[in-house]
This record gives C-alpha cells, sequence and structure tokens, in this order.
C-alpha cells in the first residue's frame, strides 16, 4: 500500500479570477473545532450570517442565506426555483458565465431567448427591451460581473425592463459582491447569487443567495415540483427558517468562514470597500499603461476586481503566466473561449486587493514578459 505525505500547498498570491486570498482570521475561524449542524451555536452563525448577508446584498429580503455550494449552486437555486418547463427566459450572454446561465436555464426547461454581446462589451438595455418585446418572458437573467472578460454591465435598467414587462429579474453578482455595489432592493433584484472565493474573503464552498417577496410569491404559485431536490428553496426555508428542520448537513467549517468574511466586509464598511477596489484598480491600469498594457474590456464598464489585460502579439501568453506562477509564486488567469491566448485576468478581489499586490503584480509581469518575448 502506498503512503502518502500530508499535503503542504506551496505559498501562492492569488491574483486571478479566483479562488482569491483568503483572510488570515478566516482561515483560523475555518480550524475552530465542529459543532453540530442544529447545535444552538451554529444555529447562532446561520442567524448572525444571515442577517449580515442582508447588509452586504443591502436587501431587507427574509429570504437570504448561503446554498451549500459553490457559485454554480446558487445560479441553479436561482433558476430551478423560478423555472417551470415551457418557460421563456431572456437571458444576457456576453461570456462564459452568461452561456452557463442559459446552458441551466435550458436544463430546467425553459426556452432561452437569448440576447447577445461581443465578449468584454456590456448587455445593453435596449437590447433587452427588444428581446422583451411581444414575450411573456417569465425572467430575465444577466451577469452583473463577466469574470471571463471583465466586464460590468449596470443593471437597474434591465431590471426595471423586466418588471415593466411582468418578468422577474435574476441576477449573477458572483464577481461583484464585497468588490464593487450590488444594490439588491434599490436595483429590485428578485434572485441574485454569489460565490464566496471572490471578494468576500473565503475559500470556495458557499453561494450567498437572496430571494425578492416577488421571488418567492412566484416560486409558491409553482404548478410543477422543483426539479432540484437539494436546491429547493421550500425545503432550504424550513432549514434556514425558525423550523430548523434537518435537511442537509451545512458544511460546518465554511459557514464559519463566511460568517468571518463577513464580518470582516462590514468591519471595513462597504462604501470603504468598494472605494479600495476601485483605486487599486486604476493604480493598476495606469501601471499597465506604463509597461505598453491596456485593459481590453468596454471602456467607462471596467470592472474593479478582475482585469482582462490585452497580450502584445509578440508575447507568449503562457508563458508569461507559467514564470509569474514558477519565480514569484503569483497565479494569474488566462483567458477563455474567444478571449484564449489573447488575454491575461488579474484579480484583485477582497482581501488581496492591495496597493502592494499591485505593485507585486506589475514588477513580476515587467520581468515575465521582458523574458517572454
Ligand atoms: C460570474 C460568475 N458566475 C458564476 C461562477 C461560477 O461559480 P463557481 O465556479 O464557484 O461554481 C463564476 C466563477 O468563476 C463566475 O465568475
Amino acid at each position: 500500500m502506498r503512503v502518502f505525505n500530508s499535503f503542504n500547498p506551496p505559498a501562492r498570491l492569488l491574483l486571478g479570477p479566483g479562488p482569491s486570498g483568503v483572510a488570515p482570521s478566516v482561515l483560523r475561524a475555518m480550524s475552530q473545532p465542529l459543532v453540530g449542524h442544529l447545535d444552538p451555536a451554529f444555529v447562532q452563525i446561520m442567524e448572525e450570517t444571515k442577517v449580515m448577508l442582508r447588509q452586504v446584498f443591502m436587501t431587507k429580503n427574509e429570504m437570504t442565506f448561503p446554498v451549500s455550494g459553490t457559485g454554480s449552486a446558487g445560479m441553479e437555486f436561482c433558476l430551478a426555483n423560478l423555472i417551470e418547463p415551457g418557460d421563456e427566459v431572456v437571458v444576457g450572454m456576453n461570456g462564459v458565465f452568461g452561456s452557463r446561465l442559459k446552458d441551466v436555464a435550458e436544463r430546467c426547461g425553459a426556452r432561452v431567448v437569448a440576447v447577445e454581446a461581443p465578449w468584454g462589451r456590456i448587455i445593453e438595455a435596449d437590447q433587452i427591451a427588444k428581446a422583451l418585446r411581444g414575450r411573456r418572458a417569465k425572467l430575465v437573467a444577466v451577469v452583473h460581473a463577466e469574470t471571463s472578460t471583465g466586464v460590468l454591465t449596470p443593471v437597474d435598467e434591465i431590471s426595471r425592463l423586466a418588471h415593466e414587462n411582468g418578468a422577474l429579474f435574476v441576477l449573477d453578482a458572483v464577481t461583484s459582491l464585497g468588490g464593487c455595489p450590488v444594490k439588491v432592493d434599490e436595483w429590485e433584484v428578485d434572485a441574485v447569487y454569489s460565490g464566496t472565493q471572490k471578494c468576500l474573503n473565503c475559500p470556495p464552498g458557499l453561494a450567498p443567495v437572496s430571494l425578492s417577496p416577488r421571488a418567492l410569491e412566484a416560486a409558491g404559485k409553482r404548478k410543477t415540483k422543483v426539479q432540484s431536490w437539494y436546491l429547493d428553496v421550500n425545503l432550504l426555508a424550513s432549514y434556514w427558517g425558525q423550523e430548523r428542520v434537518y435537511h442537509h448537513t451545512a458544511p460546518i467549517t465554511m459557514n464559519y468562514a463566511l460568517h468571518e468574511g463577513l464580518r470582516l466586509i462590514l468591519e471595513e464598511g462597504l462604501e470603504v470597500r468598494w472605494r479600495r477596489h476601485e483605486q487599486n484598480h486604476l493604480a493598476l491600469k495606469a501601471g499597465l499603461a506604463e509597461l505598453g498594457l491596456e485593459i481590453t474590456s468596454q471602456a467607462g464598464h471596467q470592472l474593479w476586481p478582475l482585469n482582462a489585460v490585452g497580450v502584445p502579439d509578440s508575447v507568449d501568453e503562457a508563458f508569461v503566466r507559467k514564470r509569474l506562477l514558477r519565480d514569484f509564486g503569483m497565479e494569474i488567469g488566462a483567458g477563455l473561449g474567444p478571449l484564449k491566448g489573447k488575454i491575461w485576468r488579474i484579480g484583485l478581489m477582497g482581501e488581496n486587493c492591495t496597493e502592494e499586490n499591485v505593485d507585486a503584480i506589475l514588477k513580476g509581469l515587467k520581468l515575465a514578459i521582458k523574458n517572454g518575448h
């Protein structure tokens, strides 16, 4: 029998599209002893987490809690609970995660009307208006911060259009929550999901979600059962609500992590945190310009936590990433789909969004590019 050594991960500075660095106090929280998932102490942490999540999502929605699973579980949760077979839904597609939304919606039985924009550009509100015309769409779903392209789609007008046409509005806030404004009540978002591994200072493993009363009403009026037992909001509500009925065994340590990650966000303050992300994004952009590099996503809509950087023709994209990892322990991301080989994705998310890390990645890039011509 082969015996293995305990795993000792190498030191990495995670400056890619996620996971991003985890706050030391979050790691400490994760190493605390387990309690049972129905222990009064765990119930207390659940209650506090719901309160903090409402503050971070900027919502009064009662139905706000973390789904056990990664960001994609949050996506499935929102769509599976709101879509019934045969429903028509409008989906914005301007990158990998818009395409995933379409795929998940189709698996829920929806007839999807895809609203496409070139990768790196936003979904325009008038495209959504056009798609809604003459239809009775059940919902409109868009990705707020497209991690595959580094673009931030403004969504308040899209939400207004959805409601004007009797549709619900679903938002992917996986990369935006905790890194730039996500105003669930002000923007009248009906269903929103995020992930813990981007700007929330935590490892991957939970998907914070929030449903508006309007979304809950729609879920309550379903004629068919939610096809996913695990993600059925009615069942989850009995666990995360006051009844505390066993549904599944919540990942205890991940909930410790989220509790601490959210606590740190609120201690810093949302506005201060957003400014920190904006300032470091701008500092990175200025430093990139000095290296002759630029951010390729649509001007005026560039995402703060995730920067898509154009790779010069003369530079070997993969070589630079490998050198950064080998020589400096820094991870950045590659381009996906049509952007493969054309961009690097540099994440400045949550804990890792610091001036020091901006300086470090600029220095690293400069050296790696010099060797990568
Ligand atoms: C915008 C967006 N949506 C959804 C997801 C899916 O999240 P996960 O990989 O945690 O399942 C990601 C992950 O990178 C994302 O960036």
